[in-house]
């Protein structure tokens, strides 16, 4: 067993590093206060190799393995968790759809595109009625000729608004339960696709977050996604790799929080004494530490299990809810230490614990992943 980093993995996380700290950090606040999307710093990020990081070179990828993606994605988290969102969508969901489920005719239109930051892409499982419930869709796709004309509304899709391209599920064989959900690519600009109105969200406000309308939408037959049929079981495996994303952008708030968290107790006197020597404080630095500790370790292995192509479906929905978790705990401990300033905004820390109950939620709730866990548990017995 090897705990250590190579010198590549070490690279890129030292190369998002710097990034995360030149680029996110100087706007953050603002960006959240004014729900911008950091569409500036995504470019660069693309023009870096940070957007198809797991795509190999031939299709316009990075080619880096799934600890690099998850060492940038928590250096990126760290200093803007909204950022994380396109970053973590693109590469662990879009990118990952396309490469593994792609034909080289689609690959060769959308996934070049996609992997170098040229295009930002959006996965759109979600609808009003089918958030954990995911195959109760009602978003129907009918094949006519060569066309699928697609009806339907989809809801928090993520980069529904900046995405020039949508990865679509809809329903192509009613009362056929999830081996009748097909995905459909659906481009900007097609007849019959509009978005909504840019979400009001608690946290993760400098992404962006919609719903999709389609009324009539044609879609070429082409840009079906494999079989008609397969959309359920392709949304779940890239969703186990979108679980790796989430349990790392949750990593990067809460090293955000610790590293807050033990600046300000050695800055702040109360009782004529810093407050990193009262028992409460190192309490609580000791329980954040080892708990992110733990979560990176659950998080790595996971990902190292895609890497070495075992199956990674359990520990990827335990890194998930566990690293979630970790991040709402040590997010809310980080602005009890600061007290009554950690509760104002201009010291940025109530922004990680609005951005980290996200991470609970999105891509499959704490509650789901733990159904995940258990139900792989218990087909063992
Ligand atoms: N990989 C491949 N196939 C899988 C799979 C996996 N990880 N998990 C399940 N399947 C297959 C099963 O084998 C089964 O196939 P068969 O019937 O042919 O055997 C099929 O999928 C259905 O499986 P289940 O019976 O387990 O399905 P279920 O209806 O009970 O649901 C669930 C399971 C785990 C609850 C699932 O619905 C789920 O993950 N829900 C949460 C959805 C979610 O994460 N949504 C987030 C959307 S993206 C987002 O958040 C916004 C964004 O923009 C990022």
């Amino acid at each position: 067993m090897d705990f250590n980093y190579s010198e590549e993995q070490l690279l890129v996380q030292k190369t998002a590093r710097e990034f995360a700290a030149e680029q996110l950090a100087p706007g953050v606040a603002e960006r959240d206060e004014k729900m911008e999307f950091p569409a500036e710093q995504i470019k660069m990020l693309g023009e870096m190799g940070f957007m198809g990081m797991m795509v190999p070179e031939e299709w316009g990828g990075s080619g880096f393995d799934t600890v690099s993606y998850s060492l940038a994605l928590e250096e990126i988290a760290k200093m803007d968790a909204s950022a994380a969102v396109p970053v973590s969508v693109n590469n662990s969901l879009v990118c990952a759809l396309l490469y593994k489920y792609g034909t080289d005719d689609q690959k060769e239109k959308y996934l070049r595109k996609l992997a170098t930051g040229e295009w930002l892409g959006a996965f759109s499982l979600s609808e009003p009625q089918a958030g954990s419930d995911a195959s109760n869709l009602l978003t129907h796709a009918e094949k006519s000729g060569d066309q699928y004309i697609i009806n339907g509304t989809k809801n928090w899709v993520s980069n529904g608004i900046t995405s020039n391209i949508a990865f679509v599920f809809a329903v192509t064989e009613k009362g056929a339960g999830h081996h009748g959900i097909t995905v459909l690519a659906v481009t900007k600009g097609s007849d019959g696709f509009t978005t909504g109105k840019k979400e009001n969200k608690l946290g993760i406000r400098g992404s962006d977050t919609c719903e999709l309308y389609f009324d009539d939408c044609t879609v070429p037959v082409k840009n079906r996604i494999a079989k008609e049929g397969d959309g359920f079981k392709i949304a779940m495996s890239v969703l186990d790799g979108g679980r790796i994303g989430i349990a790392s952008q949750a990593l990067g708030i809460a090293q955000a929080a610790l590293e807050s968290a033990i600046t300000y107790a050695n800055e702040r006197k109360q009782f004529g004494k810093q407050i990193s020597s009262f028992g409460a404080v190192k309490e609580k630095i000791a329980k954040m530490a080892t708990e992110i500790t733990s979560a990176r370790l659950l998080t790595h292995y996971a990902a190292n299990l895609k890497d070495e192509e075992k199956p990674f479906s359990k520990e990827s929905a335990m890194a998930k809810y566990y690293a979630s978790e970790v991040a709402m705990s040590a997010a809310t401990e980080c602005v009890q230490i600061f007290g009554g300033y950690g509760y104002m905004k201009d010291y940025g820390v109530e922004r990680l614990m609005r951005d980290a109950k996200i991470t609970q939620i999105y891509e499959g709730t704490s509650e789901i992943q733990k159904l995940v866990i258990a139900r792989s548990m218990l087909e063992k017995t």
